[in-house]
């Protein structure tokens, strides 16, 4: 793993989209993994701008609250269409997200984890943190080899999200069709973004702290390629920052991204 300290939110969007572009450039047919929540829509604004081509390119969602149509505006798929597939050249037939509107939801968890299978795998996933230490909707005790299935929220995530709810957690869904976290160590890079000072505890946690399934996100120190991106806020809580800030300033692969 290689955490990337960076001054400033802007500069830490900016760099996880500037690995992104680059990896489209090696590889313009890539397998997406993306994910949704306030940290992402910076991060997609800034692909939007950039003008990267997706023509190519199938993207997986990482989860979807159950019981929302996919037009309904607090779905997942319509913040995916907002944010960001409305505004490139996407094939809207290569765009996933689980359907959490499927009456039968363990078929739907086992076609969406066929899908990723048949695409070849996923390249790069995308990751946000939650303060309950999920990436997707993996709640703690989250099986490491968990694959996409329906999961109950916990009462720290539907906090975090009711504002997308008018602010009452109560209208936030219970539960949410979810990768699971064997589905997500399956990717062949994990790129994992947090930001502002809410997330330090829980970044420390997982990027520092004991692999448990209590944080789900603590997953990713097992992944041979992860890199973990935050800004000044977010890495207050490290404590081994000076080793990360030395590996980013020397090691050749990052000479485009110090600046
Ligand atoms: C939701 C998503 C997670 C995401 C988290 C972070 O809970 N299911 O995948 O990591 O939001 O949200 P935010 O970026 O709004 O803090």
């Amino acid at each position: 793993m290689e955490v990337i300290i960076r001054p400033s939110t802007e500069q830490a969007v900016d760099l996880v989209a500037r690995l992104i572009i680059a990896r489209l450039k090696e590889k313009p047919d890539a397998t997406l993994g993306l994910a949704t929540g306030r940290t992402m829509e910076r991060l997609y604004a800034n692909l939007v701008a950039s003008g990267v081509s997706l023509a190519q390119c199938r993207t997986f969602n990482l989860d979807e609250y159950i019981g929302l149509e996919p037009g309904d505006p607090n779905s997942y798929r319509s913040y995916m269409q907002t944010h960001l597939f409305d505004h490139v050249d996407i094939d809207p037939a290569n765009t996933h997200v689980p359907d959490g509107s499927a009456s039968d939801l363990k078929k739907a968890a086992e076609t969406y984890e066929q899908a990723i299978l048949a695409a070849g795998g996923i390249d790069l996933q995308l990751l946000g943190i939650g303060e309950a230490g999920h990436i997707g909707f993996n709640e703690p005790l989250s099986s490491f080899m968990s694959r996409t299935r329906d999961k109950s929220l916990t009462p720290t995530t539907r906090a975090q999200n009711a504002e997308m709810f008018g602010g009452n957690p109560e209208n936030v869904p219970k539960r949410a069709l979810t990768m699971g976290v064997g589905t997500i160590l399956d990717a062949k890079e994990l790129v994992l973004l947090a930001t502002g000072p809410a997330k330090a505890a829980i970044v420390a946690k997982a990027v520092e702290g004991p692999v448990t399934s209590m944080v789900s996100a603590s997953a990713i120190q097992m992944h041979p390629n992860c890199k973990v991106v935050v800004d000044e806020a977010a890495a207050s809580a490290l404590s081994g920052r000076d080793y990360y800030d030395f590996v980013f300033q020397n090691e050749p692969e990052w000479e485009d991204y110090r600046t």
